[in-house]
């Protein structure tokens, strides 16, 4: 068997498993990143199926990601939902991290929302603050995409100049702006984990263009392009990273900043999704 027709094989059993639980009938996908996982209390008709119980999923291993999949409608659209992702500091392959998006794409879910907590570079951040994602570097050297391409997806040198869609960036600026919301925006730096940065890696990473980093999205980001879904991304600034305050790190302070932006965060996800095209 090809390497190809393995993978895609994975796929399809992830899909079928999906499929069969929550049905295949989406208008969009979100991920929630750590702390927002409160979020899918706001789904209405919810209905889940625990990572466990789907074929090649791994399960969750960070605290703040409850490891399961989610239906049900926001804002008058149907939204399947992942309560917690998989990173590759938790040892699981890029294939493995991207698998969920290859299940939405098979699923025929042509929107991503995208959300993560990060670290501010840019001085100007406070922790409580959302910032509109409208670049990334990758600084891991790796791609989601290496090996045999899956050309039923998408190509095998896929354009990045818009990997986070202009009219939605646009739609989250004016949603913010109506609703008061303090929105920055800025370019998302990812980066292994599980440690934090050192200060000089993000005076470093300030140097290269840097406003935020965290230890996601990237992946998850590509492969949705790849196969040609429209993205919004959206980082919580839950700190200031490593060296921009005299304040070391932990997870702890991470998942409470947060919840204290968990209001602004369903607001604006809220009223975007109802919007949105
Ligand atoms: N660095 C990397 N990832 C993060 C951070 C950080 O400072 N805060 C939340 N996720």
């Amino acid at each position: 068997m090809t390497e190809k027709n393995a993978v895609q094989i994975k796929i399809n059993e992830a899909t079928g498993a999906v499929e069969k639980e929550l049905g295949r009938d989406f208008d969009l996908a979100i991920i929630l990143g750590s702390g927002l996982g409160k979020f899918a209390e706001k789904l209405q008709g919810r209905k889940s199926l625990s990572y466990e119980k789907i074929p090649h999923f791994c399960g969750s291993t960070v605290q703040g990601h409850a490891g399961r999949l989610s239906a049900g409608v926001l804002s008058g659209k149907k939204v399947l939902m992942m309560e917690g992702r998989f990173h590759y500091y938790e040892g699981h392959e890029m294939a493995q991290v991207t698998l969920p998006i290859r299940v939405m794409q098979q699923l025929g879910i042509p929107r991503l929302i995208v959300t993560n907590a990060a670290g501010g570079v840019n001085k100007s951040f406070h922790p409580g603050q959302l910032m509109l994602i409208c670049d990334h570097i990758n600084t891991m050297g790796i791609n989601p995409l290496r090996g045999a391409n899956l050309s039923d997806f998408g190509v095998r040198f896929p354009d990045l100049s818009e990997a986070y869609d202009q009219g939605y960036r646009n739609l989250a600026r004016q949603v913010a702006e109506e609703n008061k919301i303090d929105l920055v925006e800025g370019v998302y730096a990812y980066c292994c984990g599980p440690s934090y940065e050192t200060p000089a890696e993000v005076r470093f990473y300030e140097k290269i263009g840097v406003d935020a980093v965290g230890m996601s999205t990237v992946p998850e980001v590509i492969v949705a392009r790849h196969g040609g879904m429209r993205v919004l991304g959206l980082s919580c600034i839950t700190n200031a990273a490593a060296g921009v305050t005299e304040k070391t790190l932990n997870h702890q302070e991470v998942m409470e900043a947060a919840a204290a932006a968990f209001d602004d965060f369903t607001l604006l996800l809220r009223e975007f999704v109802r919007q949105m095209d």
